[in-house]
């Protein structure tokens, strides 16, 4: 049952496991009635304009407008392309898992209905490979869908064509970086390219490419069924719809929770997730996933969860996953732990990131070992901002945001760590990883 917090549309009939199929996508959701009406009734523009007054912007980091983003496709009869970015390999990210999971035809559908408006021919689903059980799930709610006529030559007798392809990765976190995730479905090392040309203009294969998110993609059937307006209805002006934010770390029920854009990060936090644990409380957030900049408790517990909220108060929304710390993580271990993550899986085309990433995993490992001086911090802060905006994607920035915030948020812990290395052994002293159950507000 959803909590009286939640709003759901994509979390909608979640839990009955019917949904998975297409009879159950259909019956309960009203399943391809959009797309029916979409490709029967529409043309693109319609469906481009439904998509660009609506404000969606995407679910996978950046948060631009989809829309606009599908608008900048030239126009012409050369082979178009629509991507779906299933990568999902951030550290506290794990709502695109369940999505998948639980209703894969939704995502169908609206891969579907955005190759309608980006008028491509061909889509791609570059799925994470560690997400075997949810490429399963999807391979077969494909094979539905062509069966149904849904995709494939002539659907539904429009004369318009769609062929939709499950490819699965093989477990890099830069793949998820939109030109690498073009690179690796050509078959090539997960390399990002440099940008421009963007891949609207050249993407796959060098024609132009949609490339958008899960979530992004997933909200497209239900904008097109109910219109813009109603769409708007939910979340801030600058941050229309709801989201499926997936919280972590220092709460007692972590999981996936689909709000209205705006509620207030606390009542996430505390109301939904269920605050820290007995006797603890919250030191500190990550509001966007590993990459976005910590936010003290003080800073940011009454901000409420938007696009523009986190981005006034110097960090970000990033893909809604909010990873909590309680008064027991170490942000010094905490810092290398990501410092570390970064390094493994920067691409080393690039040296800002490849050099950067490195010195910073030597230096926190010098700190937390006490062998460091306090001079050290101010370089390994000079360290980030040299990474920050010097990269060919933004890997590097990645973990340059979040360490450059700890250390300068957290300096005294910093300092006490350096003098005192043996001061952190409890468990608790990292933050905890992503639940392996899903939706525990269910
Ligand atoms: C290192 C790196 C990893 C990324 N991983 C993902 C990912 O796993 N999923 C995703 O949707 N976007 C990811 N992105 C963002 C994509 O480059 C791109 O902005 C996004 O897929 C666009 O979709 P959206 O507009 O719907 O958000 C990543 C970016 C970087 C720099």
């Amino acid at each position: 049952m959803a909590h009286r917090l939640e709003k759901r549309v994509l979390l909608e009939h979640a839990e009955d496991p019917d949904l998975r199929t297409l009879d159950g996508y259909r019956r309960l959701a009203g399943g391809y009635e959009t797309l029916e009406r979409a490709y029967k009734e529409m043309e693109q523009d319609e469906v481009l304009q439904e998509l660009e007054d609506s404000g969606l912007r995407g679910r996978g980091g950046a948060g631009f407008s989809m829309g606009k983003k599908a608008s900048f496709l030239p126009r012409g009869d050369m082979a178009k392309y629509l991507c779906c970015n299933a990568d999902e390999s951030e550290p506290g990210a794990f709502k695109d898992r369940e999505l998948m999971q639980r209703n894969p035809h939704q995502l169908i559908e609206g891969i579907a209905i955005a190759a309608l408006a980006a008028d491509a021919g061909h889509a791609f689903i570059f799925i994470r490979g560690e997400y075997d059980e949810q490429a399963d799930i999807l391979d077969a709610a494909v094979a539905e869908a062509y069966e149904a006529g849904y995709l494939g030559t002539n659907i539904l007798g429009c004369h318009r064509d769609l062929e939709l392809v499950v490819h699965r990765g093989a477990g890099a976190y830069i793949c998820g970086e939109e030109t690498a995730l073009l690179d690796a479905l050509e078959g090539k090392r997960g390399n990002p390219r440099l940008k421009p040309p963007f891949p609207a203009v050249q993407g796959l294969y060098g024609g132009p490419t949609l490339i958008n998110n899960v979530e992004t993609l997933s909200n497209v059937p239900h904008i097109v069924r109910r219109g813009a307006e109603w769409f708007k209805g939910f979340g801030t002006e600058q941050s229309p719809g709801t989201k499926v934010v997936s919280v972590s770390g220092g709460v007692r029920k972590p999981g996936n929770y689909e709000v209205e854009l705006g509620i207030p990060t606390r009542e996430l936090i505390y109301d939904l997730a269920g605050g820290p644990e007995e006797g603890h409380e919250i030191k500190a957030f990550f509001p966007g996933g590993s990459s976005s900049p910590v936010l003290k408790a003080e800073e940011g517990l009454d901000l409420p969860y938007s696009f523009e909220a986190m981005a006034e108060a110097g960090s970000m929304l990033g893909s809604g996953s909010i990873i909590v710390c309680d008064d027991r993580v170490s942000i010094p271990h905490l810092a290398l732990r990501t410092a570390r993550f970064y390094h493994h899986e920067s691409c080393g085309k690039c040296v800002p990131c490849r050099e950067g990433t490195n010195w910073t995993v030597k230096m926190l490992e010098r700190m937390v070992r006490g062998e460091a001086t306090p001079m050290d911090l101010d370089i390994v802060s000079s360290v980030q901002q040299n990474i920050i905006g010097h990269c060919l994607c933004v890997l590097g920035d990645s973990m340059a945001m979040p360490v450059g915030a700890m250390v300068r948020k957290f300096r005294e812990e910093f300092e006490e760590v350096m003098a005192n290395p043996d001061l952190v052994l409890d468990p608790h002293a990292v933050v905890q990883g992503a639940p392996e159950t899903l939706g525990a507000s269910t």
